[in-house]
């Protein structure tokens, strides 16, 4: 097995993580502070999501220069000590590789907008208008075309996200090899990993043609015109050819409209990445692309499928990243239970199906003490681009102004984006300043400092699973032997010796407890257990002696 199959990714956002400036925003500098607490989690590697130069059009996933450290977050020294300091505490950073676009800042595109005729006249997807408009009726991910006129060149630029954010054109072989360059300037700094961004757009179809309206503005999502076009599997297994072959880093592609089936292909041993984050356990309300105001109900059953599936479809061949939250999630208390739920039981339940599954677990920032989201009370408090596209379009579709925000408030980026909460002083103890973001207004309560004083926190949980996963191997080595399939509730699996119960419901249920083959407990989220019985959101862990 490779370090990176047995070992706990923690995912950092940089800017809410710690200000050592008083400036508002996190800084490099802020990670070296904490490592002694990053380590103290059980982790081996941290994932930063970007902290490239960028105008922060779309908090650093929109960059202006891939081998620069935005001024906001530090230097490169800064970064160059980070790699240095983690690794005494046994942490690999693993960057996050933003290649399907660039920042419309990136000297890149500026040259590329400059002409029709200059040297990278063809790094971006660049059309003539088409009857005094738009090429195609594509709305960006974001919201709005995803098309903008340049004047300049008197063309218009495809960006699948914002128009702050045009998309590389990976057809023209300079773009590519310029993207495994940056990428290899990351692993010669000692990067661990790549996290790799929005991948599955990088190959456009042939020929761009209008799609069947599917909203009121007359437009179709990008992503149903352009995500995992046949072809793109060639540029990555170039990629991985170029980058990371033969290495010690590890890849984990986001791979937004690639189902479990295609999995094979994409990861494994004929694969072109190491894992790929696919979305179905984390987008049961949706079909296709997320869209907030057209929520589906879904039921545990459903969760049970998609988690199913992505374990079956990698048994034999490939690995799972198994994450229940990131950056751009609304946080799992809220996300996954009903209403009224009690907080650190839900986050138990998770944090145990996510270090005890077949894979590596990735923890979000803040998930370790529990967090539940945030409700603003107005679209103007929001600062997550996302958050407005979403607004708008759910008032284009009809929903009146309070309907669109609780839309908002269920599905928002920004409430997995509040500072991290370290103690109950002024802002969390995240800075001296005033946070770029509102500080979450359980943070008296809802500490790391506190969480650190009670032996029944979400922390301690998630520090004794840590330390649960390194002494049972079989949590990391045995096959995942799924029980209980047709029950509604309960979510049951043998890894080896090891069995789990976890009661994804807020009532209690039984099951036949011979299925726990008189296993001792390890781990338990309540003072005392019934065989064959589980209160509300129970989580337990045995061992078979
Ligand atoms: C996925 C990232 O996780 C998200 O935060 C970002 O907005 C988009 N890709 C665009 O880069």
């Amino acid at each position: 097995m490779k370090w990176w199959q047995k070992t706990i990714v923690y995912e950092l956002y940089p800017k809410s993580f710690l200000d050592t400036e008083g400036q508002g925003t996190g800084t490099i500098r802020g990670i070296i502070e904490k490592l002694d607490y990053l380590e103290s989690l059980g982790i081996g590697a941290v994932w930063m999501t970007p902290v490239c130069l960028s105008p922060m059009v779309d908090n650093g996933y929109d960059i202006a220069d891939y081998c620069q450290i935005d001024p906001s977050y530090g230097t490169m020294e800064d970064m160059e000590e980070l790699f240095a300091q983690a690794e005494k505490h046994h942490i690999r950073i693993v960057m996050d590789l933003v290649f399907n676009h660039t920042s419309d800042q990136n000297p890149w595109f500026i040259e590329s907008s400059s002409s029709k005729d200059n040297p990278k006249s063809s790094w971006y997807i660049w059309r003539d208008a088409k009857d005094g408009r738009e090429p195609t009726n594509w709305r960006g991910i974001f919201g709005g075309s995803a098309w903008t006129w340049c004047e300049k060149r008197q063309q218009y630029y495809l960006h699948t996200f914002a128009a702050g954010q045009p998309d590389l054109n990976w057809a023209d072989p300079d773009v590519r090899k310029a993207l495994y360059d940056a990428a290899n300037f990351w692993i010669d700094k000692g990067a661990g990993g790549f996290r790799i961004d929005a991948i599955t757009y990088i190959r456009k179809p042939d020929v761009f043609e209008d799609g069947k309206p599917d909203g009121e503005d007359g437009m179709i999502s990008v992503h149903d015109m352009t995500a995992n076009t046949p072809g793109i599997l060639e540029y990555l297994h170039e990629f991985k050819e170029n980058v990371t072959e033969g290495k010690d880093v590890f890849t984990v592609g986001e791979a937004n409209g690639v189902s479990a089936a295609e999995l094979p292909e994409w990861v494994g041993e004929n694969g072109v990445f190491d894992m790929l984050f696919e979305f179905s356990h984390i987008n049961l309300e949706f079909k296709g692309i997320e869209t907030w105001c057209r929520p589906r109900p879904w039921t545990v059953s459903d969760l049970k499928a998609a988690l199913r599936s992505s374990q079956n479809m990698t048994k034999d061949n490939g690995w799972v990243p198994v994450f229940f939250e990131n950056h751009d999630k609304p946080r799992c208390p809220d996300h996954f239970f009903p209403k009224g739920c009690s907080r650190n039981k839900a986050a138990k339940a998770i944090g145990m199906i996510l270090e005890t599954m077949r894979g590596t677990p990735f923890v979000y920032q803040g998930q370790e003490l529990g967090y539940g989201n945030v409700a603003w009370p107005s679209i103007d408090c929001y600062n997550d681009i996302s958050s407005h596209g979403q607004y708008a379009f759910a008032l284009s579709e009809g929903l009146s102004e309070t309907e669109a925000l609780a839309c908002v408030h269920r599905f928002s980026r920004d409430s997995a984006r509040t500072p991290m909460q370290w103690d109950d002083s002024a802002n969390a103890g995240f800075t001296s300043g005033t946070p770029w973001l509102p500080v979450h207004e359980d943070y008296r309560s809802d500490n790391v400092k506190t969480q650190s004083d009670d032996p029944d926190s979400v922390l301690h949980w998630y520090m004794k699973l840590a330390e649960i996963r390194k002494t049972y191997s079989d949590l990391t080595d045995s096959a995942y032997d799924e029980m209980l399939e047709e029950d509604s509730c309960i979510l049951a699996y043998r890894r080896g010796r090891m069995r789990i119960f976890v009661n994804l419901s807020d009532q209690p249920c039984t099951y036949d407890g011979n299925l726990e083959d008189n296993g001792k407990t390890v781990l338990c989220s309540y003072p005392s257990h019934t065989k064959g019985e589980l209160q509300p959101l129970e989580a337990i862990l045995l061992e078979v002696l």
